[in-house]
Parts: C-alpha cells; sequence; structure tokens
C-alpha cells in the first residue's frame, strides 16, 4: 500500500523517489491532453477577480509558497504576497481591496495557518486551501480546496509536498493567466513542463551515489553550512537549508547569494561548505562571483547548476527546464543531501529529534 515502506530504510528516501510519479499525477489529473488546465472555475473566476493573492503557510510549505509568489506574478500580473501564517494570525497584514487567500498546506491540519483562515472567513476574504489530505481541517473550513495528489506523506521532513506544492500553484496560475488574457500563460507548455520535470527528477535520483560521497565528504563533518542562490533559487536555498538542518543537526542558512557578503560571510572558515544554486538566466554569472568570495576565504563549495549555465567543475549539473519550473529539479539534490547527511550520522532520518509531523498548537 501507499503508505508502506517497501524496501526503503526511511520514508524520506521513499518519498524524494517518488516525486517523478507525483509531477506525472498532477499533470494527468489537473492538464487536459492538450494541456489545458482542468481546474474548478469556480476557483479560477475567484483568483482572476483578485487585485491581490496571499500565500500563507509554515515550514517547508511556506519556501513552497514563496516559489508560487514569483510564478504568480509572472503569469497572472497579480501582486502576489507570502506570509508566515504564525505571524499573519496576530499581526493581520493590510489588505488590498479584493484580496484572495491561498493557504499551503500538506496535513491540512497547522494551527497556526487556521488560525489565519478562521479571521479571513470572519472577514469575508475567499480562499484556497492547496492541501495533501481530503476532508482536512483547512480545506473543510476554507472556501475552496485542490488536492496535492501526492499520496501520504510519513516522513516528517516535507519533500513531495512541497515539489507537488510548487507545481500546483504553476497549474493554477496558468489557469489564471489564461483566464485574464495574458499570452505569456497560454503559451506557457506546462505538460511538457512537468513531463520534464518527472524525468529530470528521475535523472537526478539515479545519480543519488554521488550526491552521498559529496554529503559524506563535505557535511557530515561540520557543524555548519550555507546554501545560496538568487530569484527562485533563494527561495529554495531556504527550503534546502530547512531540510538539511532539521534531519542532520548541521546548523545551516539559506541566502540570498548577494547577501552574504553584507555580514554572514565572516562566518565562512576553512572547510565551511556553502552549496550553491544556479537556475536564474538573470543572476548566474554574478552567483558566480559570490561563490568567488566564499571560495577565497576557504569554504568548500558545492554547486548545483542548471545545464544551460553550467561549467567546467561543477558538481551537481540539473537536466534544462523552464525557470519557473526550476525549483522542481533544483531542490531534490538538496533533499538527497539532507537525507544523506542524516542517514550517515545514524540519524533517525523519519523522525528528528523534537519535530511532529504536524503541529496543532499555535
Ligand atoms: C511541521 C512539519 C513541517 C511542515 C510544517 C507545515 O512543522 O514538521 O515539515 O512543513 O509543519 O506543515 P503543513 O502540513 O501545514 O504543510
Amino acid at each position: 500500500n501507499a503508505a508502506s515502506k517497501g524496501t526503503y530504510e526511511f520514508y524520506m528516501l521513499k518519498e524524494i523517489d517518488e516525486q517523478p510519479a507525483v509531477m506525472r499525477r498532477l499533470s494527468t489529473d489537473y492538464l487536459d491532453k492538450a494541456g489545458k488546465p482542468v481546474v474548478d472555475e469556480k476557483i479560477v473566476d475567484a483568483v482572476s477577480q483578485a487585485d491581490r493573492i496571499y500565500i500563507f503557510a509554515a515550514g517547508t510549505s511556506y519556501h513552497a509558497g514563496l516559489v508560487g509568489k514569483e510564478i504568480f506574478e509572472k503569469l497572472t500580473g497579480i501582486p502576489t504576497e507570502v506570509g508566515y501564517a504564525s505571524e499573519a494570525g496576530y499581526h493581520f497584514p493590510m489588505m488590498s481591496k479584493h484580496p484572495f487567500f491561498i493557504f499551503l498546506t500538506q496535513s491540512g491540519e497547522t494551527a497556526d495557518s487556521r488560525v489565519v483562515l478562521t479571521e479571513a472567513n470572519k472577514r469575508g476574504i475567499p480562499s484556497l486551501t492547496m492541501t495533501n489530505v481530503e476532508g482536512s481541517t483547512l480545506s473543510r473550513e476554507a472556501t475552496y480546496t485542490m488536492l496535492l495528489n501526492a499520496g501520504p506523506e510519513i516522513a516528517v521532513a516535507s519533500t513531495k509536498a512541497y515539489t507537488a506544492q510548487v507545481a500546483l500553484q504553476a497549474i493554477l496560475a496558468k489557469a489564471v493567466g489564461e483566464k485574464l488574457g495574458d499570452q505569456a500563460a497560454k503559451d506557457w507548455n506546462l505538460k511538457q513542463g512537468l513531463s520534464l520535470a518527472a524525468e529530470g527528477i528521475q535523472e537526478i535520483v539515479d545519480g543519488k551515489d554521488k550526491i552521498e560521497e559529496l554529503a559524506k565528504k563535505y557535511l557530515v563533518p561540520s557543524r555548519n553550512a550555507f546554501y545560496i542562490g538568487r530569484g527562485i533559487d533563494h527561495a529554495v536555498a531556504m527550503e534546502a537549508a530547512l531540510k538539511l538542518k532539521e534531519v542532520s543537526y548541521i546548523q545551516t542558512e539559506g541566502f540570498a547569494a548577494a547577501e552574504l557578503k553584507h555580514g554572514t560571510i565572516s562566518l565562512i572558515e576553512d572547510g565551511t561548505p556553502v552549496i550553491a544554486l544556479i537556475d536564474d538566466p538573470v543572476t548566474a554569472d554574478l552567483t558566480r562571483g559570490n561563490i568567488q568570495e566564499v571560495a577565497s576565504r576557504g569554504a568548500n563549495v558545492i554547486t548545483i547548476v542548471g545545464k544551460q549555465f553550467a561549467k567546467e567543475g561543477d558538481n551537481i549539473v540539473l537536466p534544462e527546464i523552464d525557470y519557473y519550473l526550476s525549483a522542481l529539479l533544483s531542490v531534490v539534490p538538496t533533499q538527497l543531501l539532507a537525507y544523506f547527511a542524516s542517514k550517515n550520522k545514524g540519524l533517525d532520518v523519519d523522525k528528528p529529534r523534537n519535530l511532529a509531523k504536524s503541529v496543532t498548537v499555535e
């Protein structure tokens, strides 16, 4: 059954490996043969009428929202904000005239997110919950629901729910963009994009031995680490850092690549691992410059780079994909680095100390 570990030692690796299938399922469930989104008209209408989209979430789901913001703004032209639910609940952001709320929540049970939804309902703000769990609390209480259809996620560290959230936001953004007559949205071949994502993720997981070697060599011996990136890579850097620290206990921070030099670079010592993500055509060369800055101060740099931007000596080269879907590929080596760092430290990968799969207290 879907919730059994099978031959895997840990659920986390099983769930990382399931991501190609999750991409294919979302494509089948939410795009027709011609690639047109199949999304409830009522949802598409409601988002289309919004003058601003507000995404609320916690943890990994929040990081998926940071990627979603880029995609929504690009394809719908609707300004999009992302907030921690735990902050918005008690410091409610200033609202535009016609807001639309999107809650990203794997479990559909996160108490912090529910506080915001309760307030939204009081104010009559329309909302959508994107969740993996049918009938969950946030699904029942929001105006609309879209299911991630990723299958049960058991490991505490979220992996396939993140990529499903990114992909489902892309599908909704395309549907809304098309409805609003946006040419870029109409032209966006998302069906092909998701199929490239599925193949690309497969290629990355097939190369996991090399990623394990990197984790053993650079991460396992280290007390701390950094992820850097710009644009969508910045959002992925934050998720990658969370993943690594939560399962391996290596203190890790995710940074906008250029921000490091404004203070935090003082923490770079001989051998500090700095993992750089490069997928953004606009800033690829600038991030290379930031790599130089840390390398010259002794950092052990690991690069995760889209094929179009790859150079001699890069460590992990990702198959080519549209920038707006790049998170679907770039996050996967970071999930594997976290998994192998934890496993090779002899930790319980699926149940890191102090953590729960879903947090139902504020
Ligand atoms: C917990 C989990 C995280 C998760 C977060 C939000 O802290 O340990 O992995 O990202 O809750 O959960 P949700 O179910 O709302 O996505």
